[in-house]
């Protein structure tokens, strides 16, 4: 059977996966882990699109039919490019997570937390302008947030310090709406939720990416038994540790390396 690819920067993609599992048992998945490369909200997006194809070329190698970019930076900085490179579905967080936006804001004011590479490209405000032109997106980028995550850290003082940075600066705009436009920060609901007056709703994209991968690969339930496999290309015990915090179930990563070569980046494993 066909696997289902999907990469992030490290453990924010298993925000994603954890949604796909509940939805659409019984399929292989192989998650793509690049610690090495995290954080990616500041890099280049010539640099984000190196990466991204090198991970694309080896999921695809080791049996992907379709790839989901489990993360927000990618799908704003390399979806188009990726998207014409290869003829397998590629599926993004972004415009997922603009749709359920703005089918969520009632006052059309909707606040995006995400990294400073997604926030700097402004494609969430392209993806909201494209379903509904009189919506206002305020974004602010939380560049503190995704290595916390990465780091185990899903509230205590470090957490809530960096969000009492930036969630209130988006309040002040009156947001009906707050998108977690970076798959590391529902892992932060809870800390998020804390600071949040009643009334504003957070949404969380991979909700909606499920959704459409279930329109283009098909939601028929399947009856065998679910496949995980996960790779990693910085410390496999990391990740492992921390990712079976957070979705209980990561069998053995398998360690990745990345490999420049004349004709560009390769990902091989060890
Ligand atoms: N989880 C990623 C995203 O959705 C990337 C975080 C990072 O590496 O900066 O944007």
């Amino acid at each position: 059977m066909s696997a289902i690819g999907l990469f992030d920067s490290g453990v924010g993609g298993l925000s994603v996966l954890r949604r796909l599992l509940q939805a659409m048992p019984g399929r292989d998945y192989r998650y793509f882990a690049d610690s090495f490369h995290m954080p990616y909200g500041s890099r280049s997006t010539e640099n984000i699109e190196n990466i991204v194809m090198a991970i694309c070329d080896f999921l695809i190698g080791q049996g992907c039919k379709a790839i989901v970019m489990a993360c927000n930076t990618s799908s704003a900085l390399a979806l188009a490019k990726v998207r014409g490179r290869y003829d397998i579905p590629i599926i993004g967080v972004l415009e997922p997570g603009a749709r359920a936006a703005v089918n969520a804001t009632r006052n059309g004011k909707i606040g995006v937390m995400a990294t400073e590479g997604t926030v700097r490209s402004g494609a969430y405000l392209r993806a909201v302008h494209w379903l509904r032109t009189d919506c206002i997106v305020y974004s602010q980028p939380c560049p503190k947030l995704a290595p916390l995550v990465e780091r185990g850290h899903f509230g205590g003082s470090e957490v809530m310090s960096a969000l009492t940075e930036y969630v209130p600066p988006l309040l002040a705009q009156g947001v009906d709406t707050i998108v977690m436009g970076c798959t590391h920060y529902p892992f932060l609901y809870e800390a998020i939720a804390k600071l949040l007056p009643p009334g504003v709703c957070i949404v969380d994209p991979a909700l909606e990416t499920v959704s459409e991968v279930m329109a283009i690969l098909g939601a028929t339930p399947l009856a065998g038994a679910t496949n995980l496999s996960f790779y990693a290309s910085g410390s496999v015990e990391d990740f492992m540790r921390v990712g079976r915090g957070l979705i209980g179930v990561v069998p053995n990563a398998q360690k990745v390396y990345f490999r420049e070569h004349p004709t560009g980046l390769t990902v091989e494993l060890e």
